[in-house]
């Protein structure tokens, strides 16, 4: 009888390929199988040639060729693809055979897909792969999570394949039960949008209020990737910037459409984050403004209808004011990534509470450190933190923060006003300058938005000469609410 297969890999599309050769390359038996057999033929005869990858006609036959438990890897579109995927492959499977998600599913659908598959004596994992198409070849980051006896079967497999962070240490761990996988890949995924709008709004910045080129830019990237600031991102952006268009020589971004499009994975981020009631304002603007530069018609129309300023390109600054520009740009990039990372770190750390997944921060932060596309340098920074102070709010309340917090502000503040000042749009970077003044007030104006609810709503206020807890209503009209409030109305602080 033929050699049994280590793991099953369902969904040849390139991510899928590229973990099957990644797979094939550590020394694992693949068994691949995709909807349509001629591309599984084509990726054998081709990539796959000569490697530990062995071809599944059906569900049925690759059940046959797994050594058990079984192991199979669903690499098929998020949504309903795996929910069909399931109708036809749990009734073919035994007790203990394992199924792991590596799409990007929303975290709510594994949690269901877990307790589907517990009924019927199966295990299932969530995992977030992030990597491209690249690191899913050469090691991405994966963040499983779900059914833990899961785990020692399938960690060989995914630890060989797994990017390594630059001390070494292996880009995936098991991180926590039911969506927790996935929830983590999803906030991985608001990170990613808002850190590559802010890049996006200093390329902007250096471009029309600083009349640098985009050569000039990509060098600047690259010099703010040698140090703090380094990042995949940055380094991609810097090596955009330089690429030139086939044949005339101009650049290839200024001929890209400025519309962005998105898979909803950051909407989804922003989604949890209002469910949750966690200020995320950073990751969420990054959405909007995807979705503002997807009204492209809109906006040719209203640029010539709203009244306002528009950047100046025709008087560029002298090189001394360029010089200071670009240093401004940088504090800001600076400051508006850490608060983005801030606010991620501090979803995960709500949600974790409040679905009692048990994720573990500084796992996180430290898997996060190679093979994904958020990896940067201050991830080594924040797994410190919370290895130290795993309970910690907010990352930015550690000591290790406050000086680069404090370093960045001027410029920070510097570009924004700038900016909004000459008409240029700068959602990411403004919002985070905005959480982070409002994340160190004493006070704010809410007072009034409570005095406002009471009037309208009758829905009562706390007193700041008053313990927690109790509440108080006015009577602010003749014939506004006479009656006290109703107790059970009391309003927690969150
Ligand atoms: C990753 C990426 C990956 C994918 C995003 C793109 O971690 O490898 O995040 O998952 O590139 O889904 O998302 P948008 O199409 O929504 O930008």
């Amino acid at each position: 009888m033929d050699e049994k297969a280590d793991i099953g890999l369902i969904g040849l599309a390139v991510m899928g390929e590229n973990l099957a050769l990644n797979m094939a390359d550590k020394g694992w038996r693949v068994a691949v199988h995709n909807r349509s057999l001629d591309k599984v033929d084509a990726f054998l005869r081709d990539r796959a040639h000569n490697k530990p990858i062995i071809k599944a006609r059906s569900l049925s036959e690759m059940v046959l060729q797994l050594a058990k438990p079984r192991k199979i890897l669903l690499m098929v579109k998020a949504g309903a693809a795996v929910d069909d995927l399931l109708d036809r492959l749990i009734p073919l499977l035994g007790p203990e055979d394992i199924v792991i998600d590596g799409g990007n599913s929303h975290f709510s659908d594994s949690a269901r897909r877990s307790l589907r598959l517990a009924e019927k004596g199966l295990l299932f994992v969530g995992a977030g792969i992030s990597g491209g198409e690249e690191g899913a070849l050469l090691g991405p980051s994966i963040m499983p999570g779900g059914h833990e006896e899961a785990w020692p079967e399938i960690e060989p497999v995914f630890s060989s394949i797994a990017a390594r962070a630059a001390d070494g240490s292996v880009c995936c761990a098991w991180l926590g039960s039911s969506g927790a996988g996935h929830f983590i890949k999803m906030v991985h995924n608001g990170i990613e949008y808002a850190d590559m709008q802010l890049i996006a709004e200093a390329f902007d910045i250096l471009r029309r209020l600083g009349g640098l080129d985009p050569e000039a830019i990509s060098r600047i990237f690259s010099h703010w990737n040698q140090g703090d600031l380094s990042s995949y991102l940055l380094q991609i952006t810097a090596d955009i910037l330089a690429k030139k268009e086939e044949g005339d020589g101009g650049m290839l971004v200024d001929s890209i459409l400025d519309v962005a499009g998105e898979k909803g994975t950051g909407r989804w981020t922003a989604i949890a984050a209002l469910d949750l009631g966690v200020p995320a304002g950073t990751i969420a603007e990054a959405v909007f403004a995807r979705a503002i530069s997807a009204r492209k018609a809109q906006r040719v129309k209203s640029h010539t209808l709203l009244p306002g300023p528009q950047p100046d390109t025709t008087n560029p600054p002298d090189k001394a004011q360029q010089d200071a520009l670009v240093q401004d740009a940088f504090d800001a990039l600076h400051g508006a990534k850490l608060v983005a990372l801030a606010q991620g770190f501090a979803l995960l750390q709500d949600a974790n509470r409040q679905y009692g997944w048990d994720i573990d921060q500084a796992k996180v932060a430290s898997i996060w450190r190679g093979g994904c596309i958020i990896r940067t340098a201050f991830l080594d920074r924040i797994a410190s933190v919370f290895a130290e102070r795993p309970e910690l709010d907010n990352v930015l309340i550690d000591p290790a923060f406050h000086a680069p917090m404090a370093a960045s502000q001027t410029g920070w503040r510097r570009t924004v006003a700038k900016a909004m000042q000459s008409g240029l749009p700068v959602p990411g970077l403004a919002s985070a300058l905005s959480w982070y003044d409002a994340y160190r007030s004493r006070c704010l104006p809410a007072n009034l938005i409570q005095a406002q609810r009471d009037y309208f709503g009758a829905h009562r206020y706390e007193r700041n000469d008053r313990p927690r807890g109790e509440f108080f209503h006015t009577r602010w009209t003749e014939i506004g609410h006479r009656d006290p409030p109703n107790p059970s109305d009391s309003e927690e602080d969150r």
